[in-house]
């Protein structure tokens, strides 16, 4: 599969969006990113979707529909700290995956302002 950066990542352009209703100075969260034989820390601000930010700074995640429907997306987002997640829309995952901490990365906005989360592809 080739991967692009879809055309319209910026906040408020999508209904879905989170990004408009998040205060501008709300303190970004961390994402530890372990992707094949690399890992790395990126910068994830708030209201923004995970992919997003993972697209954002350098990283080739993986994507299909950005919209929540097909998987291609799929990871596991492990908390520290009671920090949390939500997704805005979930058309794939049913509540044992999410149960287990897996999640759709083009869906996910983190609820904790300056929360450090562990993503990980290996599973
Ligand atoms: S890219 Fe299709 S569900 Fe995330």
């Amino acid at each position: 599969m080739t991967n692009s950066i879809p055309d319209d990542n910026s906040a408020g352009d999508d209904p879905a969006d989170d990004s408009a209703a998040t205060p501008s100075d709300a303190k970004p969260s961390t994402a530890h990113v372990f992707m094949e034989d690399t890992e790395e820390d990126i910068e994830w601000p708030a209201g923004k979707r995970l992919l997003y930010a993972m697209l954002d700074a350098g990283l080739d995640a993986p994507y299909g529909c950005t919209e929540g429907e097909c998987g291609a997306c799929q990871c596991v987002v492990e908390p520290h700290d009671n920090a949390t997640t939500h997704m805005v829309h979930n058309n794939v995952l049913d509540e044992y995956d999410i149960a287990d901490d897996m999640t759709l990365a083009c869906q996910t906005v983190s609820d904790t302002p300056g929360g450090k989360f562990d993503v990980s592809y290996d599973f």
